[in-house]
């Protein structure tokens, strides 16, 4: 039997579409059952009603987290979700909730964590300088952007980046990276141990490493003009 997935958004939901699309290949290890956001004008919404998914919103807004959380686990329950994919869902959670979807519950998050949490990581990466940015789905765990990796995807950072052009390139990688991490959580080839995650699934193999060290970056000559 396919995992039941929900997928909790606040926004756009491009995320929430390479998930639907995803899951859409036969053998898939799990169905997208729900799509819940926690703003009634979420774009996501859309989206996944147009792709045939049910929809629901739980108003988070105006309201104490416990009621809001509450109304969420009610109707997670009452659909028989197994698994929670948190795709630019922008309420904390609290560690009582967390807890209760330990091990069932992922997100993502565009960098390559534990670097930049929060919010404005592209910004952050340009300003920070770094050679390698990307986006990492993860195990949610209390502590905001916390919790065991399951995969990572690394991207240049290139000299003429802004942070539209570099949120493209991880964005393009997240959509390939998430339908990937939530069918190796589903298939069950996800083991946590001493609070890392293990993945049985095709290893990486070789370096990435931007500027790409080739013979003249080894160089211990000046560059010629
Ligand atoms: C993504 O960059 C995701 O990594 C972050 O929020 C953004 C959501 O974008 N958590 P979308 O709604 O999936 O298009």
């Amino acid at each position: 039997m396919k995992a039941r997935v929900a997928i909790l958004i606040s926004g756009r939901g491009s995320n929430m579409a390479a998930l639907i699309a995803a899951a859409r290949a036969p053998d898939y290890p799990a169905e997208i059952a729900l799509v819940l956001s926690n703003r009634a004008d979420a774009g996501g919404l859309a989206l996944a009603a147009a792709a045939g998914v049910p929809v629901a919103v739980v108003e988070s807004r105006g309201r104490p987290r416990e009621a809001f959380e509450a109304e969420l686990q009610a109707v997670l329950e009452a659909r028989r979700i197994g698994l929670v994919a948190l795709a630019g869902f922008m309420r904390v959670l609290t560690e009582g909730f967390v807890r209760a979807w330990e091990g069932r519950m992922l997100n993502i998050h565009p960098s390559l964590l534990p670097a930049f949490k929060g919010l404005d990581t592209h910004r952050r990466a340009l300003e920070a300088g770094v050679r390698l940015h990307g986006c990492t789905v993860h195990l949610v765990s209390p502590g905001v952007d916390e919790g065991p990796i399951l995969a990572q995807a690394a991207v240049p950072v290139l000299a003429e980046d802004d942070e539209a052009a570099l949120a493209a390139r991880v964005l393009a990688e997240e959509h390939r990276l998430y339908p990937a991490a939530l069918a190796w959580l589903a298939a069950g080839r996800v083991r946590l141990e001493g609070g890392r995650a293990r993945v049985e699934a095709e290893g990486a193999s070789g370096v990435l490493a931007n500027p790409l060290p080739g013979p003249a970056a080894l160089s211990t000559q000046p560059p010629r003009d």
